[in-house]
């Protein structure tokens, strides 16, 4: 499989790496097919994401986007971050081997999940937002990562 040199640059230096204490949201997120689970932290203070940071168990692919995604929702706007796609993400990494697009859509769904999760928190509303899906790769609801 082909991995381009931002990939790469990313996978072996990922930025952001790790927990943000006390952060506004928290989302966590998993694929059924491969059972990678992600994190994301986000710290938002006046609408904007003034820090975020991840931890994954998910492979280098997945760490190479939420690197980059990370990066990219940093000192945007709530409505913006909300404007940030899965494409725009891969476009940023120079895009992915087509098999690993789908570890792209993890990092964009963990941070939805965190956004939704600071929502819930501070009862502030986010257009178009929806509920992150109940789906960690289980049927039966024990979904916590230790
Ligand atoms: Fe699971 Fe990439 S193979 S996130």
């Amino acid at each position: 499989m082909e991995y381009n040199e931002k990939v790469m640059e990313h996978f072996m230096n990922p930025r952001n790496v790790g927990e943000i204490e006390n952060a506004s949201g928290v989302g966590t997120v998993g694929n059924a097919q491969c059972g990678d689970i992600m994190r994301v932290y986000l710290k938002i203070e006046n609408s904007t994401v003034v820090d975020a940071s991840f931890k994954t168990f998910g492979c280098g692919a997945a760490v190479a986007t939420s690197s980059i995604a990370t990066e990219m929702v940093k000192g945007k706007t709530i409505d913006e971050v909300m404007q940030i796609t899965n494409k725009a993400v891969l476009d940023a990494l120079d895009g992915l081997p087509a098999v690993k697009a789908h570890c792209s859509v993890l990092a964009e769904e963990a941070v939805r999940a965190a956004l939704w999760d600071y929502s819930q928190k501070s009862g502030v509303q986010i257009e178009g937002l929806e509920a992150p899906k109940e789906n960690h790769g289980h049927s039966h609801g024990h979904d916590e990562v230790q």
